[in-house]
């Protein structure tokens, strides 16, 4: 081994102990947060549920202007009358973001129209909740299509104007699924790990790139029309998250300028027991937890 390639080996662990410590006093004194006046943020699937939440709490924040995608125009006009009598500038339009076609022509509209986006929410997803024999092969193609490749086009979208501006920041909300998968939501649960396999891409993609940043949030389940019917054993026990508490926590994340987010943050402990017991004990605990059968109540809406 050469003397520039130990010196390497051994400088690693001292740099992985500082950006450990680092981390900690970061969670226990929280940094500078980023000032988003200047910032034109937009958020698709930004008509209902998190997404609205999102919007509003960017408003509070202080966000210079919002813009909201979806299907429906009724929830995005409400959801922007909202924001305006809040005091921010905020525009809808109607966008399918599994339609490549329709993500260029609309983020052309939102260049002309409003400006640059400088914060891009990718938050808007489907679930179908069927078992992989019970679904439509169109079913299980439109959650890839919205909750996967989706975040493809509208990143292509706008993330080249962000790298120009050197001031940017790409954010995902996806889920815990994609980490814990469980049966009835195949379709869902496999996107959302290609998601989170994008983002965990992109946020290394982007190291080199000054001013421009990523945030993944991955909230557990959360009380919004998506999940509609879905039952855990005990609820009390695994209550689910307001959906005005993951809308916080993603802007706090965003402003921090922090990269994954796991909502609560017990769910860290899943993801490591995940990684060292064996796949009949994971088995035991979703047995315990209920997750094991709680798509079998499920309504949702796609
Ligand atoms: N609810 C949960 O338990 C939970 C837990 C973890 C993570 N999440 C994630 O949180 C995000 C928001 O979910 P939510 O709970 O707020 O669900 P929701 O209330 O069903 O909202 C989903 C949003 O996505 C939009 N959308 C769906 N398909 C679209 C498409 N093709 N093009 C554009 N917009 C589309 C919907 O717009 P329209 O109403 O116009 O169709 C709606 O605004 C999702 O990424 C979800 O995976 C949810």
């Amino acid at each position: 081994m050469d003397l520039r390639t130990l010196g390497c080996v051994l400088l690693l662990p001292l740099q992985l102990l500082y950006h450990t410590l680092r981390a900690g006093v970061r969670l226990l004194l929280p940094g500078r947060r980023r000032d988003l006046s200047g910032d034109v943020v937009l958020i698709t699937g930004g008509g209902r549920g998190i997404g609205r939440h999102l919007a509003k709490e960017f408003s509070q924040s202080g966000a210079k202007k919002l813009i909201l995608w979806g299907r429906t125009e009724k929830c995005l006009k409400e959801a922007c009358e909202e924001i305006n009598h809040m005091g921010t500038e905020c525009h809808y339009f109607v966008c399918d973001v599994a339609n490549r076609e329709e993500v260029y022509k609309q983020a052309k509209v939102v260049r002309e129209k409003v400006g640059d986006v400088t914060i891009l929410v990718n938050n808007a997803a489907v679930v179908h909740g069927k078992s992989l024999m019970d679904s439509e092969d169109d079913a299980l193609l439109k959650s890839q299509h919205v909750n996967t490749m989706g975040q493809f086009w509208t990143t292509k979208a706008f993330l080249p104007r962000m790298l120009e501006l050197q001031k940017g920041h790409m954010v995902c909300v996806n889920s815990i699924l994609s980490l814990s998968p469980i049966p009835g939501a195949i379709d869902y649960c496999t996107s959302k790990a290609s998601s989170l396999a994008f983002m965990e891409s992109l946020t290394l993609g982007l190291l080199d790139c000054p001013g421009v940043g990523c945030t993944t949030v991955l909230p557990f389940h959360t009380n919004t029309e998506m999940f509609q019917g879905m039952r855990v054993r005990f609820p009390k026990l695994f209550p689910p998250l307001r959906p005005e508490v993951v809308a916080q926590r993603t802007v706090d994340a965003v402003r921090t300028n922090t990269a994954f987010v796991y909502l609560p943050w017990s769910m860290h402990a899943l993801v490591f027991l995940k990684s060292i017991l064996p796949q009949s004990a994971l088995a035991e605990i979703h047995r315990f937890s209920g997750t094991y059968t709680c798509m079998n109540t499920f309504k949702g809406r796609t």
